[in-house]
């Protein structure tokens, strides 16, 4: 079964058909500008171009950089404030005439990385982080998720860990990948005396030049590059609508 899925990211939206047998693009992969304000409204509208671009009917899933309890956004530190109390699952299906599934974009990632990737087989519990625009939190537990968790917010010296170590702040003040890592691997540290988890994956777009940084981190835990990169927010958005439209179905 192929379904359609959607990372919506802050600077672009991102799909793709994804065989959910095998968790593979099962298209090319659509990549359009997110809309600046990115008010509900105008990201819904370049939604159903991709959708439309896509020639697609069917359930879609898709990430939002945002809490997303039952369909509806709670939270917007990377997009337009307007999207509090949105109930996205509804916008989207109106807007499209697709029965759409809305899941944090982290929590989707991560989905994707225990069912098709770096986390598959692994017992235990695995730390995601999605490192884009802000900082993307995940963690599963012998492959059951908790979902909705925000710890990019988590406060290093009374500041977002987010605007310290996002792949957004290491373009912004143009650090160097070992500056970078430095506050990457601040981070880390807190992150893994909380929650000791057995693995650590890295994902977002800069998972990909992992050879550049990951060994200037010393962490006690094994980490590894996403084994998806950044397409695990679309795979994983559409394994979980398949999930929830299976159970819809009779
Ligand atoms: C948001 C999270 C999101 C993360 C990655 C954070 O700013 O609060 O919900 O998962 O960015 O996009």
């Amino acid at each position: 079964m192929n379904i359609l899925g959607i990372d919506i990211g802050g600077s672009g939206i991102k799909g793709a058909l994804v065989d959910i047998e095998t968790g593979q693009f099962a298209s090319e992969r659509i990549r359009l500008v997110t809309p600046d304000p990115s008010t509900p409204d105008a990201v819904a509208k370049v939604v159903k171009t991709l959708v439309e671009k896509m020639a697609y009917q069917g359930p879609v899933g898709a990430g939002f950089p945002g809490v997303i309890q039952h369909g509806i956004c709670f939270t917007a530190a990377n997009v337009d404030e307007r999207w509090i109390n949105t109930n996205a699952e509804k916008l989207f299906s109106e807007k499209t005439g697709n029965p759409f599934t809305v899941i944090n974009d982290a929590d989707a990632a991560g989905l994707a990385e225990v069912r098709y990737g770096a986390a598959r087989d692994v017992n235990g519990v695995v730390l995601v982080l999605t490192l884009g625009t802000g900082i993307g939190t995940a963690i599963i537990n012998d492959g059951v998720l908790l979902p909705n968790l925000e710890f990019g917010h988590l406060k290093i010296r009374e500041k977002d860990a987010e605007k310290r170590a996002s792949a957004a702040v290491k373009a912004k003040k143009k650090l160097s990948w070992k500056e970078w890592a430095a506050a990457l691997e601040e981070y880390l540290l807190i992150m893994e005396n909380l929650f000791w988890p057995d693995l650590i994956i890295i994902g977002g777009g800069i998972s990909r030049n992992h050879a550049k940084y990951f060994g200037y981190l010393n962490t006690r835990t094994k980490i590894v590059p996403a084994q998806l990169y950044n397409q695990a927010g679309i795979i994983g958005a559409a394994y979980f609508a398949s999930l929830t439209h299976a159970q819809s179905t009779p």
